[in-house]
């Protein structure tokens, strides 16, 4: 029957099959799905596995250290950190338009981690071994999705770290093909994975990029992440962090509002709140949340985050809104 246990025991066999003595990639994201991928492969092959996670400099406040320590920490996993933040943001400077940002990203992403393929496969060249295959966190839904068409992607382009080009010289190792969501958590947890990475709530592959309205700079990620920061440890204080999907908050960069904050008159930007409740992200509705814990959160924000003179809350469902802003 099914426990994480037996699934692990099967998937580890299946792994240690497939790759041999080879070696073998994984582009860990931060997500969920990358990292249980990522600790099964780890577990069957061990040192044959090395981790490559891109700095985009678009995490959110501490999530980079999360992976750098703890996922280290509690999985052994050899990891290379390619810290690519100057790369992004030059890339990206200048521009406003969702879909440019996110077409930027995606296309910088490939590029990076590329060049990190090139070099695990050089190194290991010169050790005589050969770097044959590269692991994705595809779960049964995205099977079951990718074969029903593109759907939501239609709306918006994608950016995932599974959505690498095609004409690598890669065999996949996807050890999650057969696992809904919560079961790739409870394997997770059986493996020892952080319960900070687990249970994390979604997040999209272009990370803070979508959430500033605006052209994304370093100074505007930092009010972001420092916004973003506060209104997640408040989510967390309150017991709340299952009640909703997501929460993205959201730094409108381009708008500016008269406000007074300490002893003068201030023109700041708005922060969005956009709190929802979802089965499937396919649809959703804005999360009640209580008056009380949005109160601490403005406040604090508002206090807290110099540049930031209003918290407002966004209560559209989806349709028509989209989950996210951009
Ligand atoms: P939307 O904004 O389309 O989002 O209602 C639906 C869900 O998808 C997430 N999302 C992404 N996830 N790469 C991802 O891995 C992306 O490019 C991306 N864009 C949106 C979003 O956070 C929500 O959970």
């Amino acid at each position: 029957d099914w426990t994480p246990g037996n699934v692990i025991a099967d998937q580890v066999a299946a792994i240690k099959a497939q790759i041999g003595d080879a070696r073998v990639i994984c582009a860990l994201s931060g997500g969920v799905d990358s990292a249980v991928a990522a600790a099964l492969v780890q577990q069957a092959v061990g040192d044959q596995l090395t981790c490559v996670h891109v700095d985009h400099g678009l995490m959110r406040a501490g999530e980079v250290e999360q992976i750098e320590t703890d996922f280290v920490a509690s999985t052994g996993v050899n990891l290379v950190i390619r810290d690519e933040k100057e790369r992004f943001l030059t890339a990206l400077a200048g521009v406003s338009d969702p879909e440019t940002k996110r077409k930027i990203i995606g296309r910088e992403f490939i590029r990076v981690f590329e060049d990190a393929q090139r070099d695990i496969v050089a190194e290991a060249g010169a050790h005589g071994e050969e770097v044959k295959f590269l692991v994705q966190g595809t779960l049964y839904p995205d099977v079951v999705e990718s074969g029903g068409g593109e759907g939501a992607a239609n709306i918006k382009s994608h950016h995932n770290v599974g959505g690498l080009p095609d004409d690598l010289d890669f065999e996949l190792v996807e050890p999650l093909r057969t696992l809904f969501k919560d079961e790739v958590r409870a394997v997770g947890r059986e493996l020892g994975v952080p319960e900070e990475i687990v249970s994390r709530q979604p997040f999209p592959g272009p990370g803070l990029g979508i959430r500033i309205v605006g052209e994304i700079t370093a100074e505007r990620l930092e009010i972001l992440r420092r916004a973003d920061a506060i209104a997640r440890e408040e989510l967390t204080k309150a017991g709340l962090d299952n009640e909703i999907w997501q929460c993205p908050v959201v730094l409108l960069a381009d708008v500016r509002s008269v406000g007074v904050q300490g002893d003068g008159r201030t023109y700041g930007h708005p922060i969005v709140l956009r709190p929802v409740s979802s089965e499937d992200a396919m649809t959703a509705d804005w999360t009640r949340l209580p008056y009380d814990v949005l109160s601490t959160i403005s406040t604090r924000i508002t206090n807290e985050v110099r540049e930031v003179n209003r918290v407002v809350l966004d209560v559209t469902s989806k349709p028509p809104g989209t989950i996210e802003w951009e």
